[in-house]
């Protein structure tokens, strides 16, 4: 069966990705107040980011990078703001994501809960929303976003344009609109520029089963090599956006079948891709969906499979990136994607695409005393971070650990009793729910450690949460009882709370 190649399919031998440049990121400014000043004469423009995973903060700093050649831009966490800061603002750019339900992220939880419980009077400003979420949440799909935009709605603020909802990095329909509007309010900016560069090509170097015999699921500990040194460079808490794919097997002979040239390159996702690639990161249609059908359509028509995030559990010191994976198996029997391709289809010195997430909600809060609180693959963000804390000579960590069995489910053991050896560790209290009955969690574990927890706060230590959202939500109500609804609001906004949460 043939499928059409158009005449405007171009033969590269590479394909042409737009190379963008380093986004001028000036963390310092977050929670200041600086105004940039602008080359020519134009408005103030405040561009206020509530993010979890990195991912709309780095769009707030593009837009406000590309708007501070026309006009006074700041950028702000939104949940630092007072009312009276937005009204003063002139332009209000709100760029969020949603977490939990339809939530804030945490960063925004407390202004979602005092600000926004009532209406500010924000009349004269002008503002637009960009809400980041993913449609498979369905009815929650960028529900926070929304929640600000009919807020500020209500508060008289003047909408400038509709709320754009974003699906996930690569919806770049929804980019242009936002990169249109942006160029209307005086920006110098392409939709490539705002949006995250293609994946990069790393080696699925190793790959090991970290608990055989388990009453839970798998859990692989995957080591990949950059294919150039270049890619090394992330840090404790950021995040590997893994790029699922067909085997190279079933991408040659999908080619085959419909005499495809895979050397074909196509713009797909924003970026000139071969086609190979093209297929290799889509569900393979079966023939009678694409009989006869123009290869342009076919490229537009491919449902390409959507990228998975994984903690990264290593730091680049170490020459590789590795990922502390559960394999998900469904009622069906069949894997997950992205989990079941990582530890069981992809082949052991094949690529892996993966594009590097920034995530400073995660990053080493401070150089003082740190509880790690985590279960399951939540292990994967706090090793990254304990090796981050051994290498830069901080001791003082205190790990809380959950996980099913001692015997089989205690992952990097051998890294465990290193850090308590070299004092990294200062305290280690690790609970496994099946050897004990009643059974007991991470989150019990806080409650009993409740006194002690409390004083290490109260001396400043920070606390960092990684692992499953159920996990998490327990955790946090147990630090709400011992410290306070307050305290723990005023430790994220100082940074001291931070969650790597899924
Ligand atoms: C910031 C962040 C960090 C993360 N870090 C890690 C980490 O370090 N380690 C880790 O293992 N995971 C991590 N995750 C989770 C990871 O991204 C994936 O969500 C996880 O691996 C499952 O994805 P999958 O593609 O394998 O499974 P999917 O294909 O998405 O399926 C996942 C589950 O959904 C259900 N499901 C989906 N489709 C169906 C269907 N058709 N029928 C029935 N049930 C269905 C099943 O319960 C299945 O087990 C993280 C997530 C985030 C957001
Ligand atoms: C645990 C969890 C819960 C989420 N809940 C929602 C949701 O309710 N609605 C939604 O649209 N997106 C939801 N998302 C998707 C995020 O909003 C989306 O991944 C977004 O791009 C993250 O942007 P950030 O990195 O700036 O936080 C959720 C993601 C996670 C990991």
């Amino acid at each position: 069966m043939v499928v059409k190649v158009p005449p405007s399919a171009k033969i590269v031998r590479k394909p042409r990705f737009a190379r963008l440049p380093a986004p001028v990121l000036v963390r310092a400014m977050v929670f200041g107040s600086l105004f940039r000043s602008a080359p020519k004469p134009g408005g103030k423009i405040l561009v206020a980011f509530a993010s979890q995973t990195g991912a709309a903060e780095t769009i707030a700093w593009r837009s406000a990078n590309a708007l501070a050649g026309a006009s006074l831009v700041r950028v702000a966490a939104l949940g630092s703001l007072t009312a009276s800061e937005m009204a003063e603002a002139g332009t209000l750019l709100v760029v969020t994501s949603t977490y939990g339900a339809g939530e804030a992220p945490d960063s925004a939880r407390a202004f979602e809960r005092k600000q926004m419980a009532q209406q500010a009077a924000l009349k004269g400003l002008n503002y637009a929303v960009l809400a980041r979420g993913d449609r498979k949440y369905d009815a929650t799909f960028c529900g926070f976003g929304q929640s600000v935009d009919r807020w500020l709605a209500a508060s008289k603020a003047r909408r400038l344009f509709d709320i754009i909802c974003v699906d996930g990095d690569d919806d770049i329909a929804a980019m242009s609109k936002w990169c249109e509007q942006l160029t209307r309010l005086g920006a110098t900016t392409s939709v490539e520029q705002l949006m995250p560069g293609p994946p990069q090509g790393w080696i699925l170097a190793e790959r090991r089963l970290l608990n055989p015999g388990s009453a839970g699921g798998e859990t692989w500990h995957i080591a990949l090599t950059p294919r150039e040194l270049s890619q090394m460079v992330w840090t404790a808490g950021d995040i590997a956006e893994i790029w699922p794919r067909n085997s190279e097997a079933a991408v040659e002979s999908f080619l085959r079948y419909h005499r495809l040239n895979g050397e074909l390159s196509f713009r797909w996702h924003g970026h000139w891709t071969f086609l190979r690639d093209i297929i290799a990161h889509s569900r393979l249609p079966r023939p009678h969906e694409v009989e006869g059908i123009a290869l342009e359509w076919l490229v537009e028509r491919l449902e390409s499979f959507p990228p998975r995030e994984y903690s990264i559990a290593s730091l680049p010191q170490s020459g590789r990136m590795e990922l502390l994976v559960r394999k998900a198996v469904k009622d069906d029997g069949s894997l997950g994607l992205g989990s079941g391709w990582l530890t069981q289809t992809a082949e052991v010195g094949g690529v892996v695409k993966l594009r590097l997430r920034p995530n400073p909600n995660f990053q080493p809060p401070s150089d003082g005393s740190q509880i790690l609180i985590g279960a399951g693959t939540g292990m994967a963000g706090l090793r990254a971070h304990l090796q981050y804390r051994q290498a830069m000579k901080l001791a003082g960590g205190w790990l809380l650990f959950g996980e099913r069995g001692e015997k089989t489910d205690l992952y990097y053991a051998d890294d465990i009793r290193a850090w308590q050896a070299d004092g990294t560790l200062a305290k280690t209290d690790l609970v496994f729910s099946r050897d004990v009955s009643p059974k007991r969690y991470v989150q019990n574990l806080v409650t009993e450690q409740g006194e002690e927890i409390r004083s290490w706060i109260e001396a400043g230590a920070s606390v960092l949460v990684c692992g499953g959202l159920q996990m998490a939500a327990g955790v946090q109500d147990a630090l709400v009882a011992l410290v306070g609804e307050g305290k723990l609001d005023q430790m994220t906004q100082d940074g001291l709370y931070r969650r790597d949460i899924y």
